[in-house]
């Protein structure tokens, strides 16, 4: 958690400190921040996206004998702080918090592993235990100081950027050269929303500011009434649009085919079809390029239709699944960094216009990728990338199609369906519903299964044949 932290940190700039434990870990943005135009959704996918593709990078490297055995995902949330005082009292509430998790945690272990308890009785020991209760039974029944225990745990962890002295080179009479570089590194404090640890580095007094005054006690409504919390509108189509980051850069780095990469688009498909295996709630998925919509029905209540945090829970499991994935297409090629996804939720209130949606998705698809192919195969042919892009200024779709029929012998009707008209994923009833042995007294019937197809969705026949969707 803590390398993923640190990794997220060397990404976005505008994150000046981060403070985590356990599974969580709090990102905090500059107040001056611009970051994808202060746009919530996006910050807190992108974050939490690049956080999740970290995470499954790196398991190797700190579980080298265990397999990562499915994806994992996070949730991500965003809380304006509108003043340091309230980041103080959020850094406070998150390590107290800290805090008591642990202090239990230890007492339970302790008393289900070395006092021979059974869980239900270590967890009936432990209900009306306070604070001060928890560290005499751990002193008293296992010699354990609490205090003593490890701070990384105790605590939690900080990290943010500091400036240290670099040696850049060596003088001829072998002096070095230092030059000042900021560098993430990890801090722990009893009290990370004190004073005397905050004001006690430069970095965070110059990014954030000072803190006046000691937190001492914080009101957890309080704080959380500063979340950004909005839900979708009820019996509204939930559309989750996620998209790659930069992935102009990310498809050259990994030599993807221009203007289309099969086995990228294959690979985009095997997330999808995993996420619909994974959120029941989603009937639709269309992806193109590096994007993807997915359609959750119109009475959802996933997360109580809490924006962000379907946007997350999606955004988080495609990225983790895209890293565990990769090899499976890519099996000759290296994953070199962790991609990202942002994502982002609208309503549609509508069929129709969900299904207008939907066609508009197409029609983009469409219309680049005759517009790439017609580019790539002008710069194939030897033309520089701004004279192919003049060349295409203005040009009519029949045009195009006739400029790769005349000039390069390409039928664009002919070339791949999925690269034409992109991929939509969904249920089918089966015909023959197997019956599938569980166990020996239940017996379950599937009834449905997943298909991708590349097919005209703008035109009304597509609903037609397929009325189970929507209804
Ligand atoms: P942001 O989404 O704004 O972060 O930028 P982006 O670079 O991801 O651009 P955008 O989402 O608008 O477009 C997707 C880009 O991904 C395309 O412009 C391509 O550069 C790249 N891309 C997507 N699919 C393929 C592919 O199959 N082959 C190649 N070569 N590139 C692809
Ligand atoms: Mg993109």
């Amino acid at each position: 958690m803590n390398q993923c932290a640190m990794a997220v940190l060397e990404e976005y700039p505008d994150i000046v400190f981060s403070y985590g434990y356990g599974d969580e870990y709090s990102f905090v943005l500059k107040k001056t921040s611009k970051f994808y135009q202060r746009r919530s959704s996006k910050i807190s996918s992108v974050i939490v996206s690049f956080f999740t593709s970290v995470y499954v990078t790196k398991w190797k490297e700190f579980f080298p004998l265990k397999e990562l055995r499915y994806p994992p995902s996070f949730l991500s949330q965003i809380v304006c702080c509108a003043s340091l005082e309230i980041l103080q009292a959020y850094l406070a509430w998150r390590q107290r918090d800290c805090h008591v998790q642990n202090q239990y945690n230890t007492c339970f272990w302790e008393l289900v592993k070395k006092g021979g308890k059974t869980e239900m009785e270590a967890q009936e020991i432990l209900k009306y235990a306070k604070e001060q209760d928890r560290n005499e039974l751990l002193h008293q029944q296992f010699g354990i100081n609490y205090n003593d225990t490890l701070a990384l745990l105790r605590q939690g962890t900080c990290i943010f950027k500091t400036e240290v002295e670099d040696i850049v080179k060596y003088n001829e009479d072998g002096t070095p050269v230092k030059r000042l570089r900021r560098k993430a590194g990890i801090f722990r404090s009893e009290n990370i929303a004190g004073r005397r640890f905050w004001n006690a580095h430069a970095s965070l007094l110059k990014e954030l500011g000072n803190f006046s005054e000691d937190c001492f006690k914080t009101n957890p409504d309080y704080i959380r009434s500063f979340l950004f919390e909005s839900k979708l509108m009820p019996s509204t189509w939930i559309v989750i649009r996620i998209d790659g980051c930069h992935f102009h850069r990310f498809a050259d780095v990994h030599e993807f085919n221009k203007p289309n990469d099969k086995q990228a688009l294959d690979l985009m498909n095997l997330c999808a079809v995993a996420v619909l295996e994974e959120f029941h709630d989603i009937v639709f998925c269309y992806g193109v390029s590096d994007e993807y919509s997915f359609v959750l029905k119109k009475d959802s209540q996933l997360y109580q239709r809490r924006a962000s945090k379907i946007v997350s829970a999606i955004v988080s499991f495609f990225s983790s699944m895209y890293v565990m994935k990769w090899k499976d297409v890519f099996w000759k090629k290296e994953l070199k960094y962790p991609p990202s996804f942002d994502g982002r939720a609208v309503c549609y209130p509508s069929n129709e216009i969900l299904q207008d949606y939907l066609a508009w998705r197409q029609v983009d698809c469409h219309i680049n990728n005759q517009y790439n192919t017609c580019f790539w195969s002008l710069v194939k042919s030897g033309k520089s990338k701004s004279e192919a892009q003049n060349y295409l200024k203005g040009t009519q779709a029949c045009e195009k199609n006739e400029l790769l029929l005349k000039e390069f012998g390409i039928n664009y009707n002919t070339l791949p369906l999925m690269f034409r008209q992109g991929s939509s994923i969904f249920r089918v009833k089966r015909e023959n519903p197997t019956l599938i042995e569980n166990d020996a007294s239940s017996v379950e019937k599937i009834e449905t299964k997943i298909v991708t197809e590349h097919c005209n969705i703008i035109e009304q026949s597509f609903w037609e044949a397929h009325p189970s969707i929507l209804n």
